[in-house]
């Protein structure tokens, strides 16, 4: 894939792992990108950071479907084309089911999900015209292998990385690459309220994630090849992972303790 001239939509480009892969995309040329994120400072503060970019920040929530109609309308207004989308977008709560309010539960879903499906449904139109075109979703390694305290987070980033798959074998008649990203812990603010040990920075996964859309990887895992293991592990023998949820029951409480970033 060539970046030279793509158009770029990304949400929630204007903090963490979506703020670091645009300052990624532009060292590597890209010069017109889309942005939808809910608040308006760190919209802005996008276009006085990266001055040289062609941005077009669009305040809205990704979990209202007339936020992302409007969108991609502006982006068919301004630019009449798309060529990368990336559904970055994310949010957290995590706890005991039990103990989950129904809006973490209903708002978790509507913005991990719902509305990534629906963005990427609005936006198809457009992208199927692209000659070289993508489409990046962030899950999760929660999305691989579900962890006691985020069972709602878990099944919003599995749903994120089926849809990636079923879309990649749905569009195969078309130059659209489709990816699904599953970070570790991430240095961001959706982490500031978990109690967790050593992260990733979001430079680095921002770099590995745009080299993995460079060499139209399918599944761009972070965690090296301890996650791999524990992937095929979760898959052919579930209860393994149950008994090392189990063991590690208290400490996983612990870090969920305080964890909410909606
Ligand atoms: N950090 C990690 O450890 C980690 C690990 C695995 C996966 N991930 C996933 O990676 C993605 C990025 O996470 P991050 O750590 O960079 O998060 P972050 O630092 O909290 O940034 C989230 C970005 O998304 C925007 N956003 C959130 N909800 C939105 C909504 N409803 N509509 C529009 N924009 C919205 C935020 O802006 P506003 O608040 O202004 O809307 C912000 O720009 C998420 O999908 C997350 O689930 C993160």
């Amino acid at each position: 894939m060539d970046l030279k001239n793509k158009k770029v939509l990304i949400t929630g480009g204007s903090a963490g792992i979506g703020k670091a892969i645009i300052k990624e995309l532009v060292n590597r040329g890209v010069q017109d990108i889309a942005v939808i994120g809910r608040r308006k400072e760190p919209l802005e503060a996008l276009r006085t950071d990266l001055s040289s970019v062609n941005f077009l920040t669009i305040q809205g929530n990704v979990a209202k479907s007339d936020d992302l109609e409007k969108a991609v309308s502006t982006i068919s207004e301004e630019w009449g084309e798309l060529d990368i989308l990336i559904n970055n977008a994310g949010v957290v709560s995590a706890g005991l089911l039990a103990e989950q309010s129904e809006e973490d539960i209903i708002n978790q879903i509507n913005i991990n999900v719902t509305g990534l499906i629906l963005l990427t449904k609005k936006a198809l139109p457009l992208l199927q015209k692209s000659k070289e075109g993508a489409i990046m979703n962030l899950s999760s390694g929660f999305g691989y292998i579900a962890m006691p305290f985020y069972s709602v987070y878990a099944a919003t980033k599995a749903a994120v990385g089926q849809f990636s798959d079923a879309m990649r074998r749905e569009l195969h008649q078309y130059p659209l690459h489709v990816m699904t990203v599953y970070p570790s812990s991430t240095d961001t603010d959706m982490m500031t309220t978990a109690n967790t040990g050593e992260m990733d920075s979001p430079e680095e996964v921002a770099r590995i994630s745009v080299e993995g859309l460079l060499s139209k990887e399918i599944n761009v895992v972070f965690g090296g090849k301890e996650r791999e293991d524990s992937i095929r592990m979760n898959f052919l023998e579930p209860r393994k992972m149950d008994e090392y949820a189990i063991s590690n029951f208290e400490g996983m409480r612990e870090m969920a303790k305080t964890h909410r970033s909606m």
